[in-house]
């Protein structure tokens, strides 16, 4: 049984303030992606990596994943419309002895490679689509549009929302990647979901809710805070916390 990794990269820079594609931008002088890239290969379960990149992209990528060395098969797809449609690419290139399938946000460049393992040994038990989540520790709710606002006959600024439920806390989980998946179940759920992936409005956010969607069961395994997406600059300098805490 062999496991291919799928590292979404092909994502923009844009709200990371940068010009880079966010996959390049550097962390501590590393590229988020190879970030990324060296913790799949450090968990040992992964054996062939495919990374999406931008179109304009795809040898700056190659240069940089050239030149970590990786020590495993390593290619390049063109990313879509939508992470969505990266995935579905880099799904239509994975050779026909791959098995299990691990999806990745490079943007989850910390995730640890014991969260890679333990995603991994999830689906390779038998669970067919495997997700990490982390607790919360905010109070969560739902919001809705709302009527009114208005004070001296003037709207409020800013848009006013209404409280529409107040889920458990205890029941909510911020899902995290890598996810797992039976490679077989991940291209049926990207088939399925097709008609959504080029229109960035409508396409799946993770590739676990395209296999929820139909009507498949998803587990999920206990999350890492190093697993968090990083976004916004703000991130980048916590990330740079988080990892030079982890080399002290
Ligand atoms: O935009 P967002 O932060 O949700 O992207 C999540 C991941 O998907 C990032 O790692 C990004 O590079 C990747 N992505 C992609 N193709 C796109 C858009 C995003 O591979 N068209």
């Amino acid at each position: 049984m062999s496991t291919a990794a799928i590292l979404t990269a092909a994502g923009s820079g844009s709200r990371l303030g940068h010009l880079l594609p966010k996959a390049l931008v550097p962390l501590a002088g590393v590229p988020l992606v190879v970030h990324a890239a060296r913790r799949l290969v450090g968990s040992g379960a992964v054996d062939l990596l495919v990374v999406t990149a931008p179109a304009d992209s795809v040898a700056d990528f190659q240069a940089v994943l050239d030149g970590a060395q990786l020590g495993i098969p390593v290619s390049l797809v063109v990313g879509g419309a939508s992470r969505q449609a990266s995935v579905a690419a880099a799904l239509a290139q994975l050779p026909p002895e791959i098995s299990v399938v691990l999806v990745h946000d490079a943007a989850r460049a910390l995730a640890p490679s014991s969260l890679i393992a333990r995603v991994e040994a999830a689906v390779r038990s038998g669970l067919r689509a495997v997700v990490p989540g982390a607790r919360v520790t905010d109070t969560i709710i739902e919001v809705a549009p709302a009527g009114g606002g208005a004070l001296d006959g003037r709207p409020l600024a800013g848009s006013v929302l209404e409280v529409v439920d107040n889920p458990d806390r205890d029941a909510l989980r911020i899902v995290q990647t890598p996810q797992g998946f039976d490679r077989a179940l991940l291209v049926r759920a990207h088939a399925a979901g097709a008609h959504r992936a080029d229109d960035e409005t409508r396409a799946a956010t993770d590739d676990a809710s395209l296999v929820a969607a139909l009507g498949e069961a998803v587990h999920v395994v206990t999350g890492d805070p190093d697993a968090a997406k990083i976004t916004t600059s703000r991130d980048l300098r916590l990330a740079e916390i988080v990892l030079a805490d982890a080399r002290a």
